[in-house]
C-alpha cells in the first residue's frame, strides 16, 4: 500500500496578479506566505498569453459553474438580480473574457509554495474572492478595495491581487501548467527543522 501522502508536503500555486505587481505590494504579500512558514520551490515573472490564462482557469471543469454561482449568490444575498444572467455558465463566460484582459495587462508572478496543508493555509491568508467582504487580516481584506458591483458597473474583472489553487487536485494540475518539472525545486529550509521535526532534538548543546 501506497503510505498515506504527509501534510507538510503539500504544494499551491499563487499567481500575484498584474494589479499587485502595479501598486508594489508583492514584498507585502510573500511575507505573509514566509512568515506563516511556507517554503517557496517556484517563482517567476511571466506576462501570459490570453490563452494561457483561459486554459489556467478551466483546468477545473467545475470551475465555470462554481464561478457562475459565486458570482450570482453575491448579488441575490444582497437581494438583487445578477445583472448579466441567472445562468452560472453565461455568468462566467463574461468574466472569462475579462479576466484574459486582466491577467495579461501587465507581468505575473507565479509561485509555487509548499507547507503543511499549503492549499488551505493561502486560501485563509489571501482571503474570500470579492475584496469587499474578505476578512479584514486577509490579504485581500487589507491592501485592496474592490468589488463585483464595481467590477459589473466597470465591466471589468474584480481586482483581488492574488490567486490561489482551490484545492490540491487543482494545485497539482495548476503548477504543471505553469511550471517544467525542473523548476520546481526540492531543497530542505533550515524552519522546517522547528515546524516539523517530530522531537525537537539538537536546540540545546
Ligand atoms: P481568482 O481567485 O483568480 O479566480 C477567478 C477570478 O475572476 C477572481 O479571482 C476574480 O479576479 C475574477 N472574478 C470572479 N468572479 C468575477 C465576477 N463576477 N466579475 C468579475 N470578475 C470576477
Amino acid at each position: 500500500m501506497k503510505p498515506m501522502p504527509h501534510p507538510k508536503d503539500e504544494r499551491t500555486l499563487v499567481i500575484i496578479k498584474p494589479d499587485a505587481i502595479e501598486r508594489s505590494l508583492v514584498g507585502d504579500i510573500v511575507s505573509r506566505f514566509e512568515r506563516i512558514g511556507l517554503k517557496i520551490v517556484g517563482a517567476k515573472m511571466v506576462i501570459a498569453s490570453p490563452e494561457h490564462i483561459e486554459a489556467h482557469y478551466t483546468l477545473d471543469p467545475e470551475w465555470r459553474v462554481k464561478t457562475g454561482e459565486k458570482s450570482i449568490k453575491a448579488y441575490t444575498d444582497k437581494g438583487q438580480k445578477h445583472p448579466v444572467s441567472d445562468d452560472p455558465i453565461k455568468v462566467t463566460d463574461v468574466v472569462l473574457m475579462k479576466l484574459r484582459k486582466y491577467m495579461t495587462s501587465g507581468p505575473v508572478l507565479v509561485m509555487a509554495l509548499e507547507g503543511a496543508h499549503a492549499v488551505a493555509i493561502v486560501r485563509k491568508l489571501i482571503g474570500s474572492t470579492e475584496p469587499l467582504s474578505s476578512d479584514v487580516g486577509t490579504i485581500r481584506g487589507d491592501f485592496v478595495l474592490d468589488s463585483y458591483q464595481m467590477a459589473d458597473i466597470d465591466n471589468r474583472s474584480v481586482r483581488n491581487l492574488v490567486h490561489a489553487s482551490g484545492s490540491v487536485s487543482e494545485a497539482e494540475k495548476e503548477i504543471a501548467h505553469w511550471f517544467k518539472p525542473e523548476e520546481v525545486i526540492d531543497y530542505r529550509h533550515i524552519q522546517e527543522k522547528i515546524l516539523y521535526d517530530v522531537n525537537l532534538d539538537g536546540i540545546l548543546e
